[in-house]
């Protein structure tokens, strides 16, 4: 069997698993037994060396080094250096990158940013798009008098045509994981004028991107799904060298000023990308963050894509065998690293999965999600999953009271 072949059994699914390059990486995760972790994605698993760097940061840099340790322990580095190893996953130069905030507060510094370079005052967003994105969108027009365009799913791009304005867009859709095309939406972009604010939130570490060579400008994604940062590890931003210049972050903090430790009264922008840093950095997710990034050491990014499309293609034929319609395009080139397949209670047989031990997530109204992180998921994994999900449709397992009572997480 090879990856492009529909596995029909488990024992093929074991022939894949048996023949993946990726296989070696999955020893680097602390999994948990007995569990399937198809997270769709909100939140990777941890690594060994994650767990352990947190550890030392913590009882060694913290307890002992103290405030010594931002100098001896290199903290004050880690915003650029867990940039630069994080640089590759994404196909740009290493001094490109800085890790800083939330992808919602660069979304903001960002957008903010491009307006005046725009050619129209004008901020757009998909409504199909994650709701933070399109919170920003109206709470940077409120404060900045842009005027405040949502338009429909797959609209973005027209509009941004239209106007010349800002447009802020996932690469990867986070419910139907519907993928957009980086270098021909730049060429769009350039030829109106607009500017492109890129969300990587559920690109980064499953697509082979090439940011540099498909021309992006700006970008933000988070790292604490399918880069296993750990939960609310910090994101990362990009921005095009030459353009980095030219732009002035909104929240001038004292960690993007040229000499922080002059403590001049006056801002001046640092160099480069690190302009977009804020305040003090939370060093223990960033230490966690630059030990996880390690598992994708010597790994080649085309692997990995492919084993999510094929995982992904997987979960797709099994699901349909089930009565299941995917709301993820069947065409794996337009996928990114998650399937979400329809149920109309869909969150019940998400938390009867759950129950067995088999992890996806859900997302309103109907979308079961399946994470397929190549590191870690075999191709035998998602089979025993689907078998399971099949037992719990025919036996109705899912219709339980507990199982309908929603969490405030889902
Ligand atoms: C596409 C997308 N953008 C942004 C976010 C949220 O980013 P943050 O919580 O880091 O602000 C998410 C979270 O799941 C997401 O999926």
């Amino acid at each position: 069997m090879t990856q492009g072949d529909l596995p029909r059994s488990r024992s093929d699914c074991e022939a894949l698993d048996r023949a993946d390059p990726l296989a070696p990486a999955r020893a680097q995760f602390a999994l948990p037994e007995r569990v399937i972790y198809l997270d769709g994605h909100s939140l990777g698993p941890a690594t060994h060396a994650a767990l352990t760097r947190v550890e030392r940061a913590a009882r060694t840099e913290w307890a002992e080094g103290l405030i010594r340790s931002w100098n001896t322990a290199g903290w004050i580095d880690l915003p650029r250096s867990v940039g630069a190893k994080l640089a590759r996953l994404i196909g740009v130069a290493a001094e490109d990158v800085i890790v800083t905030d939330s992808v919602s507060v660069n979304l903001f510094k960002l957008a903010a940013a491009a307006l005046p370079l725009a050619k129209s005052r004008t901020v757009i967003v998909e409504a199909s798009e994650f709701p933070t994105d399109q919170y920003i969108a109206e709470g940077l027009s409120r404060i900045s008098g842009a005027a405040m365009m949502r338009v429909e799913a797959d609209q973005g791009l027209a509009a941004l045509q239209r106007t010349g304005g800002v447009l802020i867009r996932s690469i990867v859709n986070y419910r139907t994981s519907d993928i957009l095309d980086v270098a021909a939406s730049e060429a769009l972009a350039r030829e109106s004028r607009g500017v492109i604010v890129w969300d990587l939130s559920h690109a980064t570490g499953v697509l082979d991107l090439k940011l540099a060579a498909d021309s992006a400008r700006l970008a933000t994604g988070c790292t604490y799904k399918f880069l296993n940062g750990g939960p609310g590890s910090p994101a990362f931003v990009y921005v095009q060298r030459e353009l980095a210049e030219r732009m002035q972050s909104p929240i001038s903090g004292w960690f993007g000023h040229a000499d922080p430790f002059a403590f001049d009264a006056g801002y001046a922008p640092r160099e480069g990308v690190a302009r977009f840093a804020a305040g003090t950095p939370g060093v223990l997710s960033l230490s966690a963050l630059d030990a996880a990034l390690d598992a994708f050491e010597g790994l080649a990014l085309s692997d990995v894509a492919a084993k999510a499309k094929a995982l992904g293609d997987l979960v797709i034929a099994r699901g349909a065998a089930m009565g299941l319609p995917s709301i993820s395009p069947k065409d794996a080139s337009r996928r990114g690293g998650h399937v979400s397949l329809r149920h109309a209670h869909g969150y019940a047989v998400v938390q009867a999965l759950i129950a067995r031990g088999i992890i996806p997530d859900f997302r309103a109204s109907d979308a079961m999600r399946f994470g397929v992180a190549p590191l870690y998921i075999r191709f035998v994994d998602v089979w025993d999953a689907m078998d399971q999900l099949a037992d719990i449709l025919e036996t109705r397992a899912w219709d339980r009271p507990d199982f309908h009572a929603r969490a405030k997480v889902t």
